[in-house]
């Protein structure tokens, strides 16, 4: 797909057939890589302590109202085996930019990797110096998610306080691609300013970063925001690119994300149908599913969470689908 055509097709309306043609080619070719199996990673959100300010998100530093919480390592470690115990074999441990809670890290990926050894960690905890993603790495976590969010500076700056910086972002990726991690990133869908052009820097930032997972998802509002009044992001434009996306990288895990599953019942498997070709069920203990508030209205049950597993099989099954329970690591063509 060049360039001209991808702009075109994010600015305007598709029409029923012309979306439905877009999605189809884009599943058909995660299906040449993938099959019709879904790879699944369970989500543990470790704290929602975090030092930054982001504009949009619910967990940012300025909201007293959020009730924050830290996973011990025991309780990470318990919702990382009831994971596997249902089959899991990566888990996502994920949470607020947290110093303190970075020096735990080590020893709780070293802990988790010991017990687990033939399970994948994957963290997505934000900015930290390169020594201690190496000391991650090392310890046995082998991939990092961390959305660039923009690649357009002026639009990063205005979602994020003057402390955060698109290139010091940009330097992270690269730090964390330069310890051997596999590196996902991503945006948010309609967030607030965000143009068509801001989307294409996206794109263009993505197709030299090739970063080998991507996550996409809808802007939500949350209450507790300054943006909590904008609308939220559109589902169709974050179908859209999840195609784009897909076909512009065959190999990539693409999740359906719990932000897709938020804005409408059938999000998740929307998602899988235009190409994403991963989930991540929530594995948190359920007392701090609701904590992690990123935005209002987060699913948080039901084929969202580990509990719900066969529920999400039962869902897959609709669309002919079915869930992939091995590590599922990135390959390149041969
Ligand atoms: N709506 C949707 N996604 C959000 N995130 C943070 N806040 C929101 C929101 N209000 C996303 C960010 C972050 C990821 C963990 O969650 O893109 O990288």
């Amino acid at each position: 797909m060049i360039f001209n055509d991808i702009e075109s097709i994010l600015s305007r309306n598709l029409s029923e057939d012309e979306a439905q043609n877009l999605y189809s080619d884009a599943r058909t070719e995660a299906q040449s890589r993938f099959g019709t199996g879904i790879f699944v990673r369970g989500l543990v959100e470790v704290t929602n302590v975090c030092r930054n300010d982001c504009l949009y998100c619910g967990i940012r530093r300025s909201n007293k109202l959020a009730d924050r919480y830290t996973l011990s390592l025991d309780e990470t470690v318990q919702a990382c085996q009831a994971a596997y115990r249902a089959g899991l074999r990566t888990f996502v441990m994920q949470g607020g930019e947290n110093p303190a809670y970075a020096d735990c890290v080590e020893e709780v990926v070293a802990t988790v990797h010991e017990l687990m050894p033939d399970a994948a960690i994957t963290l997505s905890l934000g900015e930290h110096p390169t020594h201690l993603y190496r000391r991650w790495r090392q310890a046995g976590a082998s991939r990092y998610l961390l959305r660039h969010e923009a690649a357009d500076p002026a639009l990063y700056s205005s979602l994020h306080p003057s402390g955060m910086s698109l290139e010091h972002r940009m330097d992270c990726l690269q730090a964390l691609r330069d310890e051997g991690f596999q590196v996902g990133t991503g945006m948010m869908v309609g967030v607030p300013g965000q143009t068509v052009q801001h989307i294409m820097r996206d794109i263009e930032f993505m197709a030299r970063f090739k970063p080998e997972m991507i996550g996409i998802g809808p802007y939500i509002p949350h209450a507790q925001t300054p943006l909590a009044n904008c609308a939220p992001g559109s589902i169709d434009m974050t179908l859209k690119l999840i195609s784009i996306l897909r076909l512009m990288f065959p190999n990539a895990l693409i999740p359906s994300t719990t932000a897709l599953a938020t804005l409408h019942p059938r999000g998740r498997l929307m998602g899988i149908l235009a190409g994403a070709n991963v989930v991540m069920p929530n594995v948190s203990p359920v007392y701090s599913r609701t904590r992690y508030s990123l935005y209002d209205g987060k699913a948080h049950s039901d084929a969202e969470a580990i509990e719900g597993l066969a529920q999400l099989q039962s869902q897959l099954d609709l669309i002919g689908y079915q869930i992939n329970f091995d590590k599922g690591d990135f390959k390149k063509d041969v």
